[in-house]
């Protein structure tokens, strides 16, 4: 995520920025810039790259004003460069914003702004921001922001810093976190709080859809209909480490419970007018229907998120899909050509197996398109075209917003192939959409079972050995399972086929194996307990992740069942591996692991 700092009082602002930009660092960025309020002028100093590069371009520079905003820069529309970097500036240079979030409607809003003869000089949808303000205001500052947000769509932290108003700076939060700092004479914005921790503990948190005036002396809330609100003051007593996991233990729990946002920042802009709008992609109707294969090729949880592609592609869009992992497709001559297409899947966009898989692609003629996380990099660089998972930054190594977002951009590309080839009728196509809207809400029923999956943990983190089972996608979902559970706990993990057990494995099973059983396909979901049966028969103590309605049968036969909201199959595996990534990290941080970095782990596999 982005992060952004504001300050007015009687202090050197400049100083007091890069400082809590620096404390921000931890939420990932590319790059970042500051604009300084004095003598009516609004100076900007940005660029691409570390905050040590902003100071360097600052060393020359005397900022003396003592109101100003900071932002690090997560990029989301346009790469990482110094015009897409923040602050943005108004078309008459009297208005400076800094924004983490996504503006749904930007495009709508840039061509009206473009036809009034404003210019836009960068590829972010945060520009158009800075100028409707300016196309707003008529002297009143608060009314032109609230007027401008009442015209946005889609998420918004926002600092605003006007000419006109030497004696105070406007903050906006709706979907995007953002806190006011309390100080003597002197006030302060934060995306988060360790931004502002070394100045003050007392805090007021900006509720949903809330502007907030902000003096040296005073602070004032409005809602968006311009009444004031009143907010109690917050006392924070949370040391800097927490307060850099938003109160969190770990990274990694903090990104799970972001996965709601995150699914929501990744689906949502692209569903316009119950239609899914992938905004130029180079994926035309031709090349869909004479398309003879997918390949999909990644590496690790990116990986297992293509084997869940192969089969919602498969079943959705009836195109033949090959997935496998990069390291395998690059050394063995693959057979492929220009009537295959090829999805590479990468959180970091940096993973060295993949890139180069996806060059041997290229070169054997195949269009190439990469599912990403992070803008402009080497992979989303390459590929032919992109389509970015916005999970916002992933630190913890053990991969888990970023692998269910990679899941909802399969999931928005097998409908839109199946769509296009006139496969899905516009009922189910349209039942599809409303679920995929309602996955946050879903994820976060998984999320409020959190307690049911640690108590289970509890009873077995002292395990040797965790079989994960399933059929359908529930198997492609037991080796994400699996392969969390071995990173961050580090205890023996296998998956496999509900329907392979009886043709080696189940003779491992014995008195105490532990066993996590996937129930969620509807149409395997006899077999599957069938194969609970099988294992339970053996002495193997079970638990079951089912959806809500087979909770009961599950039940009967299982030691334990987590279960999901009712949602079609197709879209369970979204839902059902937040159920897997708790059990994984509780089970850890029983064992006393280095949850966030576990041993011989990179987050980013840049060798061979
Ligand atoms: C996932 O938990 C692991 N950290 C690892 O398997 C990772 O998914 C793999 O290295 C691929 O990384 P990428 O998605 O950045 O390409």
């Amino acid at each position: 995520m982005c992060g952004i700092v504001g300050y007015i009082g009687n202090k050197k602002a400049k100083p007091i920025l890069i400082d809590g930009l620096k404390k921000l660092e931890y939420r990932g960025y590319d790059s970042a810039g500051i604009a300084i309020l004095n003598s009516g002028e609004i100076n900007v100093v940005k660029s691409k790259g570390r905050i040590a590069v902003l100071e360097d371009k600052l060393k020359d520079i005397s900022l003396e004003g003592t109101i100003g905003i900071g932002h690090t820069r997560w990029a989301t529309h346009g790469e990482p460069s110094d015009i897409n970097s923040h602050p943005h500036i108004s078309k008459n240079g009297k208005i400076a914003v800094v924004h983490n979030g996504i503006i749904e409607n930007y495009i709508q809003i840039k061509e009206f702004l473009l036809a009034k003869g404003y210019q836009f000089k960068s590829e972010t949808d945060t520009e158009v921001i800075a100028h409707l303000i300016e196309y707003n205001y008529e002297g009143d500052l608060i009314k032109a922001v609230i007027k401008t947000l009442n015209e946005l769509e889609g998420a918004y932290a926002l600092g605003v810093l006007s000419t006109d108003n030497p004696d105070m700076f406007v903050a906006a939060k709706k979907d995007s976190p953002l806190i006011v700092g309390l100080g003597q004479n002197e006030n302060y914005i934060a995306s988060d709080i360790p931004a502002i921790l070394k100045y003050t503990r007392d805090i007021l948190i900006l509720e949903e859809k809330e502007v907030a005036c902000i003096s040296s002396d005073k602070v004032e809330i409005y809602n968006l209909l311009g009444e004031k609100q009143q907010r109690e003051v917050f006392h924070v007593d949370w040391d800097v480490s927490a307060a850099e996991k938003g109160g969190f233990e770990h990274f990694m729990i903090k990104e799970i419970f972001e996965e709601p946002a995150a699914i929501k920042a990744t689906i949502s802009p692209r569903i316009k007018d119950n239609e899914i709008v992938l905004d130029n992609l180079i994926i035309t109707d031709e090349i869909i229907n004479n398309c003879e294969k997918i390949h999909i090729i990644a590496c690790g949880t990116a990986y297992h998120a293509g084997v869940v592609g192969k089969y919602i592609i498969e079943k959705l869009a009836r195109i033949p899909v090959e997935v496998e992992v990069a390291s395998e497709f690059r050394y063995r001559d693959p057979i492929i050509n220009e009537k295959h297409f090829t999805i590479v899947i990468s959180q970091s966009g940096e993973t060295l197996d993949t890139l180069m898989a996806m060059r041997e692609a290229k070169k054997k003629g195949s269009l190439t398109f990469a599912i990403v996380n992070v803008v402009g990099s080497s992979i989303a660089r390459e590929a032919d075209d992109v389509l970015y998972t916005w999970a916002g930054p992933e630190i913890a190594v053990a991969s888990t917003k970023a692998y269910n977002t990679q899941l909802a951009a399969l999931y928005l590309l097998a409908l839109t192939f199946a769509k296009r080839k006139g496969l899905l009728d516009q009922h189910s196509y349209l039942n599809y959409l409303s679920q995929l809207q309602e996955l946050p809400n879903m994820i976060t029923s998984v999320l409020n079972e959190k307690k049911e999956i640690q108590k289970f943990a509890s009873e077995h983190f002292n395990a040797k050995s965790i079989f994960y089972i399933g059929r359908g996608l529930d198997y492609a979902l037991s080796m994400e399972g699996s392969l969390k559970l071995k990173e961050i706990s580090y205890i023996h993990s296998e998956a496999y086929a509900g329907g392979e057990l009886k043709h080696g494995t189940i003779a491992l099973i014995e008195e105490g194996t532990l066993v996590v059983a996937s129930l969620t396909q509807e149409q395997l979901f006899e077999k599957m307990i069938g194969n609970v049966r099988e294992v339970k028969a053996r002495g193997a103590v079970v638990l079951a992740i089912a959806q809500e309605k087979n909770a009961d049968e599950v039940a009967k036969i299982a030691d334990a069942v987590i279960t999901i909201p009712n949602v079609d199959s197709v879209l369970a595996p979204i839902v059902a591996v937040t159920t897997m990534q708790l059990f994984a990290y509780y089970v850890a941080v029983m064992k006393g692991n280095e949850v966030d970095k576990p041993r011989n782990l990179a987050k980013s596999v840049t060798v061979e």
